[in-house]
């Protein structure tokens, strides 16, 4: 770790147009610097360097960031590489963290334990290749199941003995110390013995990132039911099963080169297709995909196949856990084996080129493909077409990117012979659920109906409705958070009110917070940056630890000015002399949509308790919704005041 007084004296000295101009030629323009970006290909330069702000932005691609992120695009290199790097070039001395003595013992205990492991491995193969009972039993299973010595090799597989003793008597001997055994599970103790977990098991090294030993998986030769096929390692300092998957360190290479991943169930499915040609391929190891895993693959590539093997049952059970590939923002397909067939069993019976051929042709689109198959299913059952609806909704609105749901409503209301505008009211409720939880949304039973006197938002996902107005407030405040926006007169007293001071008192006043979590979390902390300038401030975003804060912040200033108010988008006067009319504009169309939306939610109550004949909460929905409804024309009225 490098500690965070490093990194800021990185950050202090590091200037971005001296560090871009060791790889691109920069020529100034007004303020900024600008040449063509190397991130896409382009022959008029839309790749702008702005030294004061400390950022890049193409505003052809869209790439944007700060000193560091140039250098990890640029360069391929990982944050703290981006670190030292510089860190060279301003002869900065880099001091690593300090490790407290905890640190320090938990670092050489897994250190310790993954010395082990890789012994335990180096043992397991030795039984394999040259113990009689290692070759007569482990080696001639793999062969039968069609593995090759290189593949034996390359996925380090191993054996281990029929007896309980053999392996831990071994580590004891070689110097390893009883209490990794026991911490790595590889050993457990018993009075004052130590007994092997694994023996007379094939085995299955599973490997980190980086290619080191962290657990096993071993499979049993016996066809007795009655014990569990596979044993796993139990989880442990190094083993953290739901962040690991099978393969990935043989598989990453070839996962970046083709952009592409291949997720299979079990250990022997990676290694047939790996032995097969397809080298980019990892497995979940029959649990259900997590979270982290998914990142994992992430870091490499968006684009997931999903590979099943031809069992209806097991396809449906599993549907769900796609969602969340799908909420990370991954581009997900499946591909569908023949009914009995596994990757494994498949790769088995067909060439190589027969299981690529395969892949390409039965790859099909994930929605598309689960709409399918359960419209099929729901035919003529209204109440399981209500639950294919509910279903398909879900996924769709899992995905984050607008562009993408909108493909999907219309791809699978054709599918499902549903009208569009159902589906898409039907994602925009799931989603408002899903981001402000239990506030609910209140969906009327049939969501055609909704009231004509109230219009509908103008934005069908609940969430865009006020980003964009949340977005100009931040704007506003990191751009000129410290200026004079206008002098208010209490008696006496003259007061000058900054912009940042106006915002807070406005949000406050109305007791309003930001929807947005993340906005939210950068006006906390901006109101908590005491005596900074307006440019200090933006760096102290732009370069701020969490990254999605500093994403969002260099986002947020580099593009186009803010316009939620028309009126503004067509007039040439500079941005700073509108301020005094515009925030306040903002404000006001900000708490307008506040209003509205709040009124919506009051009507849609309304019209329950209507239809439920309740008649006391009746007058009570109608009176606070009247009430909203004047505040509305109020706001609209103040706001037209203002505009002309
Ligand atoms: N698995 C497990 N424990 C079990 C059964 C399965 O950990 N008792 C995991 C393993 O990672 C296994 C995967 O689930 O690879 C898939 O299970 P299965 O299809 O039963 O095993 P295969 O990999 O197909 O193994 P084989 O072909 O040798 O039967
Ligand atoms: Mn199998």
């Amino acid at each position: 770790m490098i500690d965070r007084d490093t990194i800021n004296r990185i950050l202090n000295v590091a200037d971005i147009t001296e560090v871009i101009g060791d790889f691109l030629t920069l020529k100034k323009r007004g303020m900024n610097y600008w040449t063509c970006c190397p991130f896409h290909g382009e022959k008029t330069p839309s790749f702008s360097v702005s030294p004061s702000k400390g950022i890049y932005k193409c505003f052809g691609c869209g790439k944007a960031g700060n000193v560091v992120g140039f250098v990890m695009e640029h360069e391929s290199m990982t944050y703290v590489e981006a670190l030292k790097y510089l860190a060279r070039k301003y002869h900065i001395e880099v001091h690593e963290h300090e490790l407290t003595p905890e640190e320090q013992t938990a670092n050489n205990n897994r250190e310790s334990m993954m010395v082990l492991s890789a012994f335990a491995q180096e043992y397991f193969s030795e039984q394999l290749w040259s113990h009689p009972h290692g070759q007569a039993i482990g080696l001639s299973y793999f062969r039968e199941r069609g593995f090759t010595d290189k593949t034996i090799r390359t996925f380090q597989l191993g054996y281990s003995l029929d007896r309980r003793l053999a392996f831990s008597d071994a580590a004891l001997k070689a110097g390893y110390k009883k209490e990794f055994l026991i911490s790595t599970g590889l050993s457990i103790e018993k009075g004052d013995e130590l007994l092997d977990r694994f023996w007379g098991r094939v085995m299955f090294p599973i490997h980190s990132l980086s290619g080191r030993v962290i657990a096993f998986g071993a499979r049993t030769l016996r066809q007795d039911k009655s014990v569990a096929k596979y044993l796993n390692s139990p989880e442990s300092e190094i083993y953290n099963k739901s962040a690991v998957l099978y393969g990935i360190f043989q598989a990453k290479n070839a996962i970046v080169r083709l952009q592409k991943c291949y997720l299979v169930e079990g250990y022997t499915d990676v290694i047939s297709m790996h032995q097969a040609g397809i080298e980019n391929v990892v497995a979940s190891s029959g649990t259900s995909l997590t979270t982290d895993q998914i990142r994992l693959i992430k870091r490499f590539t968006p684009n997931v196949t999903v590979l099943y093997d031809g069992d209806a049952a097991g396809i449906k059970a599993s549907l769900r856990g796609i969602d969340m590939l799908l909420e990370e923002g991954m581009n997900v397909k499946v591909a569908l084996f023949p009914d009995g067939e596994d990757p494994d069993s498949f790769a088995g019976k067909h060439s190589s080129t027969e299981f690529e051929d395969f892949l390409k042709e039965n790859e099909k689109d994930f929605l598309s493909f689960k709409t399918k198959l359960l419209s099929d299913d729901a035919q003529n059952d209204p109440l399981r077409r209500a639950e294919l609806i509910k279903d398909v909704v879900r996924s769709i609105g899992a995905i984050p990117d607008a562009i993408t749901r909108t493909v999907y409503v219309k791809e699978c209301s054709r599918l499902m012979n549903i009208g569009e505008e159902v589906l898409w009211s039907e994602v925009a409720k799931y989603r408002h659920e899903k981001l402000y939880g239990n506030r609910p949304y209140n969906p009327p039973d049939k969501p055609e109906e909704t009231p004509k006197s109230i219009a509908p938002p103008e934005v069908s996902d609940p969430n865009q409705y006020f980003e964009k107005a949340e977005e100009e407030i931040i704007c506003y405040l990191l751009k000129y958070g410290t200026r004079h926006l206008f002098t208010s007169r209490h008696g006496e007293q003259e007061h000058t009110v900054s912009v940042a001071e106006y915002i807070k008192n406005e949000l406050h006043n109305d007791e309003l917070e930001l929807k947005n979590p993340q906005y939210r979390q950068l006006f906390d902390e901006y109101l908590q940056l005491a005596d900074k300038s307006d440019e200090e401030c933006v760096k102290y975003f732009v370069n701020h630890p969490d990254r999605t804060l500093s994403e969002m912040a260099i986002h947020i200033i580099s593009d186009l000015p803010p316009l939620t108010v028309q009126h503004y988008a067509d007039s040439q006067e500079p941005e700073t002399l509108r301020l005094p009319r515009a925030i306040p504009k903002s404000i006001l169309v900000y708490k307008a949509r506040r209003v509205k939306a709040t009124a919506d939610e009051v009507s849609q109550q309304l019209q329950a308790a209507q239809a439920a004949n309740n008649q006391e909460e009746v007058a009570l929905l109608s009176e606070r919704h009247l009430m909203l409804q004047k505040i509305c024309i109020r706001l609209s009225d103040t706001l037209k005041r203002l505009i002309f």
